[in-house]
């Protein structure tokens, strides 16, 4: 079965053909890294129009690198949301169009349930039930999922999620834009005890997230330091708040994963690229007899392949999506 994924749910045009929601024959991605650094940040308008520009030619790229047409496929799942609904939309109304124009059916995909998804591509998905830490630029979510496309939300932030605040002490730390790559590199160089940052929430004994306490702490101690003629070490400050938030999603995924006496936990999102979180994740859920699974490290940023993988698995259980459906950038992992 030969799907197209479309997704532009921020500032990444991808486009990607998977044959039985496991094996990629193309998986493609335009960056508007470029087009947001000097704002700083994403800025909806511009990654709207961007994919308006890109879309088309990338879907004739990915279906030529992949020896398909539009006329052989079997499928299109594009992502409905959550993200920025301008940046939603050009996606959705490319999806449906080819859709349309070819009768393959259409499945509108729910991002975070991609991001998860992700793990399944290359290798199947193993025997649920999961315990899932979905940790983006959006969110920051640990999930049981007792069988497939159904999800228990266990807890989430109560504000920031993780990704933001990668890239919010990167701008602190004057790393620049896109900052949770730039972080995970500086910090490979410092070490993490330099400073003690706060775990926020680490004990309070329910599976929730905080980032804005940590955000303040980094802030003060930057300040502090300035105040008292102290020169900072960048290195040191990005392993140690790195360390801080890593800490958190080691400590709290394990005990969902305990508390629901489940053995498998999936990691996903662009967090997850996280060299650290990676290598603690191996690590410590190995040592408490869980089994860890992440995506390789282009799955774990947006990319198309995981929005077709998860559309697959949905268009096999004869789910479609009618072409009246909109963008919705709140959409929630329905159980
Ligand atoms: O999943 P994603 O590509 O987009 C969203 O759905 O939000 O995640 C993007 C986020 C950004 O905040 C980025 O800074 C962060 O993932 N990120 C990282 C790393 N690579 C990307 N954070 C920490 N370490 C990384 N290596
Ligand atoms: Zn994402």
């Amino acid at each position: 079965m030969r799907v197209l994924g479309i997704e532009t749910s921020c500032d990444e045009t991808a486009v990607a053909v998977v044959e039985d929601g496991r094996t990629i024959l193309s998986n493609l991605i335009s960056s508007q890294v470029d087009l947001h650094r000097r704002f700083g940040g994403v800025v909806p308008e511009v990654a709207a129009r961007a994919h308006v520009e890109v879309l088309n030619p990338l879907m004739e790229q990915a279906l030529a690198e992949a020896g398909a047409s539009f006329g052989g496929l079997d499928g299109v799942a594009a992502t409905v949301g959550p993200g920025l609904v301008g940046a939603l939309q050009v996606g959705l109304a490319a999806g449906k169009a080819a859709s349309l124009a070819t009768g393959a059916p259409f499945i509108g995909v729910n991002h975070l349930e991609g991001h998860i998804f992700a793990n399944f591509l290359e290798h199947g998905p193993p025997e649920p039930p999961y315990v899932c830490l979905v940790v983006s630029g959006g969110h920051t979510m640990l999930i049981h999922m007792p069988e497939e496309h159904r999800y228990e939300i266990l807890g989430q932030t109560v504000d920031d999620a993780a990704g933001e605040a990668f890239d919010k002490v990167a701008r602190l730390l004057g790393l620049g834009f896109p900052g949770g790559p730039a972080v995970d590199e500086l910090a490979r160089k410092g070490n993490p005890d330099a400073v003690r940052f706060p775990r926020a929430m680490a004990s309070s004994g329910d599976l929730d997230f905080s980032m804005s306490g940590l955000k303040t702490a980094v802030l003060r101690h930057v300040r502090g330091e300035q105040a008292a003629g102290r020169a900072i070490n960048p290195a040191d400050l990005a392993a140690s708040f790195q360390e801080a938030i890593v800490d958190v999603q080691v400590s709290k995924t394990i005990r969902a994963a305990r508390d629901r006496g489940v053995e498998r936990v999936l990691l996903g999102g662009g967090v997850v690229a996280n060299t650290r979180l990676r290598e603690r994740m191996r690590d410590e859920v190995g040592a408490a007899g869980l089994r860890v699974l992440f995506p390789s490290l282009e799955l774990c940023t947006d990319n198309a392949a995981m929005i077709a993988c998860a559309g697959t698995s949905r268009l096999l259980l004869g789910e479609r999506t009618p072409l009246d459906v909109g963008a919705d950038p709140n959409l929630r992992l329905a159980s």
